[in-house]
C-alpha cells in the first residue's frame, strides 16, 4: 500500500488495537502468505490454549495509591527498555511488508523496545542493525559445530549484544494449514504464485515487485554464516531437517563462543530452564513459538510460575498470545521481565509500515500505562500474584466467614493438640 504521510496517519487511526490488524492484513495479503503468518500447527490446541490461559486469570486492582507517578521501565541485560514488551522474531516479514523487518526494528529502537530478528529474515542481520543498533538476534542453530560457531562469531562481527538461540525446534512441525493454501519457501514461480498477485495487486506491487525492483530477489540471509536461498526459486529446497540429533552440548558450545548475553527461545519445562542456567544462559523465552510447533504444548503463561522459580539469576521473558497490556501485565505479575509479541507486529507492519508498527506500539504502551494506573501501581516490580486470581469461586468466596472461622477452629485444635504433646513429652 502506498500512503502519503496525512493519509498514513488517518489510514492508521482506524486501529483501536493489536487485533485491529488482522483483518486488514487478511485482506491485504495473498491467501498463503496471510496463512503462514497467522496459522499454527494441526488442530490449533496451543494456538486456543494461548488465549484460554489469559481468560483464566482476573485482577484484583488495589485504588486509591497515588498513580501519579507510572513508569513502565523495565531493565534488560544492562539496557533500559522504554516498555516491557518487545517484537518477537518472524521469518520472511520482508515478504508480507515491505522491507518488514526493518520497519519492526526501526520502529522498536525509536520506541526503546527489543527486536528480535529472525535467522530466517530476508534482510541481513548486518543491514538491520545498522539501521537500529540494539536489535536482538535469533538463531536456529545450523547442524554442524562448525557452521554454528561460524554463525555465532558472524552474528558478533556485526555487533550484536543479545543472542537469542531458539530451542523448541528439533525437527519440522506439520504445518498442515501451510499445505492447504499452498505456502512453501522458496516460493515456486508459476500459475498460482501469478494469480496470487493478479488478484492482490497492491501487495504485488507495493511490496513483491516493489522489493525485486530496488533490492534484487530477497534472500533468506541470515541462517548460517553465509548467504542462503532464494525467496524464489524453481530448484532450491530450504533445508529445515539436519537439527534433530542437537543437545545442550551446542548450547556450552554456544556459551564458550558468545561472550554477550545468551537467550534460549522457546523453554516450558523448568528442569530445562535449569539445565540453561547451569549452561551459563543468561535469559529464556518461554514460549510455544506462538502455537506453532508441537500441538498442545501448554500456554506459556501456564508454565511461567514454574520457570521463574526454577531460573534464579536468569531473566525470565515469555511469548505466545500476548495481544493486550491486560496481558503483559499478567506475566509480569506473575515474575516475568517482558513479553514477546509475534503476528500483530507483523501485520501492522504489512499494512502500515514503519508507521504502522509505531502505532501499534503506541496502542499497547497507552493500555499499559492506563492499565497500571487502573492496578493502582506506579512500577513493574510493585506487581505480583496478590493482584491476580483465577477467575472462579472458591468455597471461601461464597461463604467467606464460615471458612475464616474453620480455619480458626483447625488451628486451635492443632495447637491444643501441640501442647498437649508438648506437656507430656517434655
Ligand atoms: C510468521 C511467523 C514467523 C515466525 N518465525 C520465527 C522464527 O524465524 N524464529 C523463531 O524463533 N520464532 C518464529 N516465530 C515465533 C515467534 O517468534 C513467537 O514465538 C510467536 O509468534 C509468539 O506468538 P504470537 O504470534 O501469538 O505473539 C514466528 C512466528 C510467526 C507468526
Amino acid at each position: 500500500m502506498f500512503f502519503s504521510s496525512k493519509s498514513v496517519d488517518r489510514h492508521l487511526q482506524q486501529f483501536l488495537s493489536l487485533n485491529d490488524f488482522e483483518a486488514a492484513a487478511k485482506r491485504h495479503l495473498p491467501r498463503p502468505v496471510f496463512g503462514y503468518i497467522s496459522g499454527a500447527t494441526e488442530d490449533n490446541a496451543t494456538l486456543s490454549d494461548n488465549r484460554a490461559a489469559f481468560d483464566e486469570l482476573g485482577f484484583v486492582p488495589r485504588v486509591l495509591r497515588n498513580v501519579s507517578q507510572r513508569s513502565q521501565a523495565v531493565e534488560l541485560f544492562g539496557v533500559r527498555y522504554e516498555s516491557p514488551f518487545g517484537i518477537a522474531p518472524m521469518g520472511v516479514s520482508a515478504l508480507s511488508g515491505y522491507r518488514g523487518d526493518l520497519c519492526q526494528a526501526r520502529a522498536a529502537a525509536a520506541a526503546g523496545i527489543p527486536m528480535i530478528l529472525s535467522s530466517a529474515a530476508l534482510i541481513s542481520l548486518e543491514e538491520v542493525n545498522q539501521a537500529a543498533p540494539g536489535t536482538w538476534f535469533q538463531a536456529y542453530m545450523p547442524q554442524t559445530f562448525d557452521a554454528i560457531e561460524a554463525l555465532v562469531d558472524r552474528v558478533m562481527a556485526a555487533g550484536i549484544a543479545t543472542l537469542v538461540v531458539t530451542v523448541d525446534s528439533a525437527v519440522v512441525p506439520n504445518r498442515e494449514n501451510n499445505l492447504r493454501t499452498g505456502f512453501k519457501t522458496p516460493l515456486r514461480p508459476g500459475l498460482r504464485l501469478f494469480m496470487d498477485g493478479v488478484t492482490h495487486l497492491p501487495w504485488s506491487v507495493g511490496t513483491f515487485l516493489r522489493t525485486i525492483w530496488q533490492h534484487g530477489m530477497p534472500h533468506f540471509e541470515n541462517a548460517t554464516a553465509h548467504r542462503g536461498e532464494p525467496l524464489v526459486s524453481r530448484h532450491a529446497n530450504r533445508d529445515f531437517n539436519g537439527r534433530e540429533h542437537l543437545d545442550w552440548e551446542a548450547i556450552r558450545l554456544i556459551r564458550k563462543r558468545w561472550s554477550g548475553p545468551l537467550v534460549l527461545k522457546g523453554i516450558l519445562h523448568p528442569d530445562d530452564a535449569r539445565t540453561a542456567r547451569a549452561a551459563g544462559v543468561d535469559g529464556v523465552i518461554v514460549s510455544n513459538h506462538g502455537g506453532r510447533q508441537l500441538d498442545g504444548a501448554v500456554s506459556a503463561l501456564r508454565m511461567l510460575p514454574h520457570v521463574v522459580a526454577a531460573s534464579e539469576g536468569m531473566e525470565v521473558m515469555i511469548d505466545s498470545g500476548f495481544r493486550r497490556g491486560t496481558d503483559v501485565l499478567k506475566a509480569i505479575a506473575l515474575g516475568a521481565k517482558c513479553a514477546f509479541i509475534g503476528r500483530p507486529f507483523n501485520y501492522a507492519a504489512t499494512v502500515g509500515g514503519l508507521a504502522g508498527v509505531a502505532h501499534a506500539i503506541d496502542l499497547l504502551k497507552s493500555e499499559i500505562r492506563a492499565d497500571m494506573g487502573l492496578l493502582g501501581v506506579n512500577r513493574l516490580d510493585e506487581l505480583n500474584a496478590d493482584y491476580l486470581r483465577l477467575k472462579r469461586f472458591e468455597l471461601a468466596d461464597i461463604n467467606p466467614a464460615a471458612t475464616e472461622a474453620a480455619r480458626r477452629a483447625l488451628a486451635e485444635a492443632i495447637g491444643e493438640q501441640l501442647s498437649h504433646h508438648l506437656q507430656e513429652h517434655i
